[in-house]
């Protein structure tokens, strides 16, 4: 199947901070400095980053307080900023809420309408300002892609989108800047990682070999990873293998050509929605009932493949006792080893919007993912995660 891949951020990986004032000077003068509650503060990376600015001769703006789940009005706010001070480049450090969030002020500085726009009515995005980004948190990827999502807490609604004009320009990937990152985020954020390969890895399409095998072995690095990066923050190849596998989980290149839809994104984002809850705790509660729902006899044997080549299930099963096996592995891994809640009464959410979420997620119609699943198949879906 043909395709058309781009993939075109600058990375710096490792301790590269001190080239940070270069690269921002490419994009001009003004910068905006966008961070999330606090914890660049915390861990002093606030500091640098101001000192770098300052001693590359920038004027520096800011805007903090991005959530997580990132709100409409903080995308407001930033591109009002940028408009007023004629801001040249925004500088995004953070996990993906702020790096999200600085992609839609980017995009809103441009234009003369409401940024939620974007979202609601899928108004074009023909230009944005540069984003650079220096990453916290190894999760969303979207330090090398150009998607954004952005809650509105008003109509309930989470809406992402994906346009390559928003891919940020540059990217510094310091695994050591993930130290502090806490247990709970590091499981979070490898639950992401691991359902963004999972999505493109789950498909009726014909096998890609080469594909196939690269997705495996992020599987296996996230799966080998990130419980020594729980066990030991610190631990600086843990923390790196991670951060790469969470960029190249989704910058498009593992996607080839396939063509179908996401499952478990939509039905997250509707419990983001709704209830708030951290992304990544949402896809693993999602994601083990999802794949259980989607076996049967034409799904069995792509179940078997993830079965044994991801978890070392005997290959010598058949295809739909291999395929629960491995099921049954996932799911000792999120709720085992990363020890993340397993239902969604543990966090605390019931079945009174589940129809209303249901229609949201399928957009209407259906999502025509690795199985087709209706409004009512979602529903069961969440019902099977009570
Ligand atoms: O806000 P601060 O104080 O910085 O704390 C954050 C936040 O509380 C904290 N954190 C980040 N780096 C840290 C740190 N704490 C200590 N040390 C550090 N180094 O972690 C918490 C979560 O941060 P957040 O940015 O929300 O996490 P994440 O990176 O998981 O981003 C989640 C958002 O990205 C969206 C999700 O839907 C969600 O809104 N996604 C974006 C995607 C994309 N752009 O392609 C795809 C994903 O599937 C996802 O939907
Ligand atoms: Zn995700």
């Amino acid at each position: 199947m043909d395709f058309v891949y781009t993939a075109p951020t600058k990375v710096y990986f490792g301790d590269k901070l001190d080239l940070l004032g270069e690269e921002l000077k490419k994009h001009g003068k003004k910068v905006l400095l966008t961070y999330g509650g606090g914890s660049v503060k915390k861990s002093g990376l606030y500091g640098r980053i101001v000192k770098i600015i300052e001693a590359a001769g920038l004027e520096l703006y800011e805007l903090s307080g991005i959530a997580p789940n990132p709100r409409i009005e903080s995308v407001r706010a930033g591109a009002d900023i940028c408009k007023q001070k004629g801001v040249d480049v925004i500088l995004a450090v953070g996990g993906g809420s702020t790096l999200d969030a600085s992609k839609y002020m980017a995009a809103g500085a441009k234009v003369n309408f409401d940024p939620w726009l974007f979202f609601s009515e899928k108004a074009p995005i023909n230009d944005a300002l540069p984003v650079v980004t220096v990453l916290t948190l190894a999760a969303t990827g979207s330090e090398m892609n150009g998607g954004g999502v952005i809650t509105n807490l008003e109509t309930n609604e989470k809406l992402g989108r994906m346009n390559d004009i928003l891919r940020p320009r540059a990217s510094f990937l310091d695994p050591a800047l993930t130290y502090t990152v806490s247990e709970y985020q590091t499981a979070c954020g490898s639950a992401d990682i691991l359902s963004h390969i999972m999505e493109t890895y789950f498909t009726v399409n014909p096998d890609l070999e080469m594909l196939d095998g690269i997705m495996e072995s992020l599987m296996r690095t996230v799966i080998k990873y990130a419980p020594a990066a729980m066990r030991e923050p610190e631990n600086y190849e843990a923390r790196a293998n991670l951060m790469w596998a969470s960029s190249w989980a989704i910058n498009g290149f593992i996607t080839g050509g396939k063509t179908h839809a996401w499952s478990v994104h939509p039905m997250e984002h509707e419990l983001s929605a709704f209830y708030d809850i951290t992304h990544g705790l949402g896809l693993a509660i999602l994601t083990p009932r999802w794949l259980s729902y989607c076996l049967d006899g034409t799904t069995a044997e792509r179940c078997k493949k993830f079965a044994v080549n991801v978890f070392g299930v005997d290959k010598n099963l058949p295809a739909t006792e291999a395929a629960k096996a491995g099921i049954e592995e996932l799911d000792k891994f999120l709720f085992g080893t990363l020890k993340l809640g397993k239902t969604l009464t543990d966090a605390g959410i019931d079945k009174k919007h589940f129809k209303e979420m249901a229609k949201k997620a399928c957009g209407g119609k259906s999502i025509n993912g690795f199985k087709t699943l209706t409004p009512q198949d979602v529903e069961n879906i969440f019902n099977m995660c009570l």
